[in-house]
C-alpha cells in the first residue's frame, strides 16, 4: 500500500495543489473510499507538510471521507427547496429501508454506513438542481423530483444488485 502512496506523492510532487491531488488518489485507491489515520500520516511525512495541514484538507472539502464508505453512496439533498417538497422522508425512507438510525440531533455524524459495508448515506446542502427538487444522487448518478415510489424501486434495484467481487 505505501508503494502506491509513494508513486502517487512521486506523480504529484512539485506541482500546484499536490496535496489536495494526492488525498484524492489515495482515497480513491483505498479500500471502501476513505483517508485512515496512517494514510494521512504517512502522506504528511513523506509530502513534508504539517500533519495538521493535511487534516485540515481532509476535512474541509466534502468529498474526502474519513470513515470507511460503502459500495454504493446515496446523497440526499436536505437544501430548502428540496425540504420544502420532501426531502426529509425521503432520507427517512433510505435510513429505513437500509436500516440505518440516525443519531440524535447535534451529534456530528455527516454520513452512516450500513454493516454489510454495501451503502452509505449522507446529505448534502444543496445540488444546484432546485428547479428539480427534490433530488438525491445514487454514486454518481443525480435522481430529480424524486417519489417516495421512484426511491423505493430504485433501492430495492440497488439492494439486489450483486455485491461488488
Ligand atoms: S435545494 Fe436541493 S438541489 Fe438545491
Amino acid at each position: 500500500m505505501y508503494e502506491l502512496f509513494d508513486t502517487i506523492i512521486a506523480t504529484y510532487k512539485g506541482k500546484p495543489g499536490a496535496l489536495l491531488s494526492v488525498l484524492e488518489e489515495v482515497q480513491r485507491n483505498t479500500e471502501h473510499t476513505y483517508l485512515n489515520e496512517q494514510a494521512l500520516l504517512y502522506i504528511a511525512e513523506k509530502m513534508q507538510v504539517p500533519l495538521s495541514q493535511v487534516y485540515s484538507v481532509a476535512t474541509f472539502y466534502s468529498f474526502f471521507n474519513l470513515k470507511p464508505q460503502g459500495e454504493h453512496t446515496i446523497t440526499v439533498c436536505r437544501g430548502t427547496a428540496c425540504h420544502t417538497r420532501g426531502s426529509k422522508p425521503l432520507l427517512d425512507d433510505v435510513m429505513a429501508m437500509l436500516g440505518l438510525i440516525e443519531t440524535e440531533e447535534g451529534e456530528d455524524e455527516s454520513s452512516y454506513t450500513t454493516e454489510d459495508m454495501r451503502f452509505t448515506v449522507r446529505t448534502v446542502a444543496c445540488f444546484g438542481q432546485c428547479a428539480l427538487a427534490p433530488v438525491l444522487a445514487v454514486d454518481e448518478v443525480i435522481y430529480s423530483k424524486m417519489t417516495a415510489d421512484k426511491l423505493a424501486t430504485l433501492l430495492k434495484q440497488l439492494m439486489a444488485k450483486k455485491v461488488k467481487a
